[in-house]
């Protein structure tokens, strides 16, 4: 019998066409990402649930997935998933870790432009008829120095484009080996090294214990005057209520901001803020990136329900 696949977000149709072309069974039921009661009725009839975001993956759900082998998460992080309770179950989790590296690197920049020159804020201004010139004095990013938090797949990549726009880089990552520095052209500094040379800081890590508010109020009081600050990776990773408080004294120039302590973030303390730029978590929202992940999705675990191979688990 050929496995059951059920694809409870919205994935692109070429997650689906591969699932057929590989001769696995799948339903395509994006709004059950949103209705978790019938995702527990029917999680039983299937080997294998591929997600995105919306999907949340609870105990109570695990519970009833009598069969379920394989969660494959087509973006990178995890975190809607309940791992600890999968692993219990035996259910291998994977995600793709590539797939859309290069389009959250890209929004980080955008961010990063969108704040230099307030393009958010300039934009409303001109299309309200108000052609404010003197109001918006940007600053120039060449020569800046640019802060990474976490140097890893997207972190990379930024360090990359930075270096293109003749910005000073530098990162802080535990994880990240001298001789990885040196193939990047970052230079690798501790924390508060970081906190006190950039003019730009851009997270790129998971949110984990360690990480949690890695920007507390104590390290954001540790940043230069006048830094801009881009969080294009998770929510929880920046003290949010301090954050604010050091934009009001004008300590922090400017914060973008895709990703929130609580999403979908209907309100949150840095809304309203003149100089604040926020978007609805698009790091990864490209054709691109989403044709990527769904592909590389559907091909590890149709790997894995038809041939038991591993990858990115
Ligand atoms: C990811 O973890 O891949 C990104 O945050 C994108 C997403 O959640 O859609």
């Amino acid at each position: 019998m050929a496995p059951r696949v059920l694809i409870s977000d919205k994935l692109s149709d070429a997650a689906v066409q591969i699932f057929k072309d590989r001769g696995v069974d799948v339903d395509f039921r994006p709004e059950l990402g949103k209705d978790k009661d019938k995702l527990a009725e029917i999680i039983g009839d299937y080997d294998g649930l591929a997600i995105r975001s919306a999907t949340k993956v609870t105990p109570k759900i695990l519970e009833k997935a009598t069969r379920l082998k394989v969660i494959g998460r087509a973006g990178i992080g995890v975190d809607n998933v309940d791992i600890p309770a999968a692993s219990a179950k035996g259910v291998i989790v994977m995600n793709t870790p590539f797939g859309n590296s290069i389009t959250t690197a890209e929004h980080a920049i955008a961010m990063m432009f969108a704040l230099a020159r307030q393009i958010p804020q300039a934009d409303a201004s001109t299309q309200a008829g108000k052609w404010e010139k003197n109001r918006f004095m940007g600053v120039e990013l060449t020569a800046k120095t640019l802060g990474i938090i976490g140097c890893g797949n997207i972190g990379a990549i930024v360090a990359e484009r930075g270096i293109g726009l003749k910005m000073k880089v530098i990162a802080f990552d535990p994880f990240l080996s001298p001789e990885r520095a040196l193939t990047i052209g970052v230079e690798k500094v501790e924390l508060d090294d970081l906190l006190a040379r950039a003019d730009v800081i851009t997270l790129h890590t998971p949110l984990t214990e360690k990480t949690k508010n890695v920007l507390s109020a104590e390290a954001l009081a540790k940043t230069r005057k006048g830094v801009r600050i881009i969080n294009c990776a998770r929510g929880g990773l920046v003290d949010e209520v301090a954050l604010r408080a050091a934009l009001d004294s004008g300590h922090v120039a400017g914060a973008a901001f895709d990703v929130f302590g609580v999403e979908p973030a209907e309100e949150n303390p840095l809304f309203g803020h003149p100089n604040v730029v926020c978007t609805p978590h698009l790091g990864a929202a490209t054709t691109e990136a989403q044709e990527n992940v769904a592909l590389q999705v559907a091909e590890q675990m149709s790997d894995y329900l038809l041939n038991g191979a591993i990858s990115n688990a």
